[in-house]
């Protein structure tokens, strides 16, 4: 265990909240040195005012480890399946071609993965999705592309044989087929962002729960900005309590639709 000083606890929250949006509150504030402690043994840090001096010097190295140690990525393949359903009657509903989604908070992939698979199993083969997050080690994992048998618990075994290959017992690579679909970015969704065309789906799910109201209106507003009219928002099926940009009305359970 390392000796960390008490109040660089409350410096490390206030700066994942000023910079990531994330918010830790009184009651979980306890979570995050076990987490730091963690962070210092795994990348063999000697003290831990070493890593505080690297982050107070604004070293990028120390903020990327921060977040990964910091940031929840737990995902797996259709998970809250009921979205992709949503999607694919939306897109037969509405004959849309070219079709874009920006999948934020992307975490290692299996969310993309899971839109493209439901469209490719359809035959729906003009789209692109555009898959962000923040953490770089969860998009480092995601552009190897390579899964184990637990985030397959909703996937079928006709997707699993169609859209992957088996590496080793347990372990599968993403084929090409589906990759080529997706383009990854890292892209932090507390910074202004502004893209040149708007899209026509966006999927945010499971990170407003590690916001506070401030940071999840700050959100809205640039989901909202950054879908087509008509275009539609999927936010996580437990995230649905907000005050929504007034742009944006709600079409069913965790879906939103741009005006
Ligand atoms: C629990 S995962 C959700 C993954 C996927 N969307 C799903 O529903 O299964 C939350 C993700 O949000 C990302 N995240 C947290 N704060 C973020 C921010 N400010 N900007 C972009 N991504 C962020 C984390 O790195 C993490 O990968």
């Amino acid at each position: 265990m390392f000796d960390i000083k008490k109040g660089r606890i409350k410096e490390i929250r206030d700066l994942v909240y000023r910079e990531f949006g994330i918010h830790i509150s009184d009651s979980k504030i306890g979570s995050i040195e076990p987490k730091i402690n963690k962070l210092l043994m795994n990348e063999k840090y000697r003290t831990a005012e070493d890593f505080f001096s690297e982050l107070e010097t604004g070293n990028p190295k120390s903020k990327e480890l921060l977040i990964k140690y910091i940031t929840t990525n737990h995902t797996y393949f259709f998970r809250e399946a009921e979205h992709f359903a949503h999607l694919l009657e939306d897109i037969k509903k509405t004959n849309r071609t070219n079709i874009t989604i920006w999948c934020a908070a992307s975490s290692t992939g299996e969310e993309p993965y899971s839109i493209a698979m439901t469209l490719l199993d359809e035959g729906i083969k003009d789209f692109k999705i555009l898959a962000s997050d923040l953490d770089r080690s969860v998009l480092e994992e995601f552009n190897l592309g390579i899964y184990h048998d637990n985030r397959f618990i909703k996937t079928t075994k006709y997707q699993k044989i169609k859209y992957f290959t088996k590496e080793s017992e347990g372990v599968y690579k993403i084929r090409s087929e589906l990759r080529k679909h997706i383009c990854i970015k890292r892209l932090n969704l507390m910074d202004n962002l502004y893209f040149t065309q708007p899209f026509d789906y966006i999927f945010c799910r499971n990170v407003f729960i590690y916001f506070d109201d401030t940071s999840r209106q700050r959100t809205l507003e640039t989901l909202a900005r950054s879908l087509k009219s008509g275009g539609k928002l999927y936010i996580g099926h437990t995230e649905t309590l907000f005050t929504f940009p007034s742009s944006l009305r709600r079409e069913a359970n965790s879906v939103y639709r741009k005006l």
